[in-house]
């Protein structure tokens, strides 16, 4: 072991300002934030709505482009890379889980698993699919169409899928959203065992303080600004934080 270890970043932004049109109706959706995420880790973003959450997530992944500032997944900085280049990086070194389940509905839960894969035209890992569909619980619903799976497990396959290429880091927006409590523990349950057992990277955008307790570590949003990060979170110490921002009311 060495003394001074520095922390491995898996993706981050530095002084991301984020500002939506322009003039009278400009948005400041990120006002200078520097974030890293890091690898290995669960990390939720939280804050009320409106806060700048999707945004920095949506910036930070490559989704969108900051208005200044950079963001970087690993040591690419995002802003340096051509449309060709970018639509690359997203497609092998990062994988998306939405709020809205996304699949496929004409393929198969395999299928769907290893779509992106085979539009990457890579073979990928065998085994690791194999692996992914047992800790995901699907075995039994490979051959199975999305129309007829619960949306709970509709959600472990988009889990899988954003899993399959073996990203450097999978952005979750919300994905508990469309979900009862007990079916939206088992994806939260699901993303934790992926960061935990198979040394995955998760950065997840919830508004809710159960979801954020399933993260090693909690960043908070407020109107654009990081106002604060949480270690080991629980539920309870979430949302006391939450009651703390002023003049926000109920996190929403
Ligand atoms: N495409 C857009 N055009 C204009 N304003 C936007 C757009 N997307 C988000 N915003 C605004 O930016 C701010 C932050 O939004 P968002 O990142 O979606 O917040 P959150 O995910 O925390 O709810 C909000 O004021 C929102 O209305
Ligand atoms: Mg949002």
């Amino acid at each position: 072991m060495t003394t001074a270890t520095t922390t491995r970043h898996a993706a981050g932004v530095t002084d991301a300002v984020k500002v939506y049109g322009s003039g009278d109706t400009a948005v400041r959706a990120l006002d200078g934030v520097s974030v890293g995420f890091p690898a290995g880790r669960f990390t939720a973003i939280m804050g009320p709505s409106g806060s700048g959450k999707s945004t920095l997530m949506h910036c930070a992944a490559g989704l969108d482009t900051l208005t200044s500032g950079a963001a970087y997944i690993g040591d690419t900085e995002l802003g340096t890379l051509d449309d060709r280049r970018l639509t690359l990086l997203r497609r092998d070194r990062i994988g998306f889980v939405f709020q809205a389940f996304n699949l496929v509905p004409t393929l198969t839960v395999a299928e769907n698993i290893s779509l992106p894969m085979d539009l990457a035209g890579s073979k990928g890992s065998r085994d690791w699919i194999d692996a992914l569909v047992d800790v995901v619980g699907l075995r039994d619903r490979l051959h199975h169409r999305p129309s007829e799976l619960s949306g709970g497990q509709q959600q472990r396959v988009a889990v899988a899928r954003a899993f399959a290429g073996r990203p450097d880091v999978v952005f979750a927006d919300e994905p508990t959203g469309n979900l009862d409590s007990r079916s939206g523990g088992e994806v939260l349950n699901l993303l934790g065992r992926a960061v935990r057992q198979m040394d995955r990277t998760v950065v997840m955008v919830t508004h809710d303080p159960v979801a954020a307790a399933h993260a090693d570590e909690v960043v908070f949003l407020a109107d654009g600004r990081l106002v604060d990060r949480m270690q080991s979170p629980t539920a309870d110490k979430v949302l006391d934080r939450m009651k703390a921002f002023d003049g926000k009311g109920a996190p929403s």
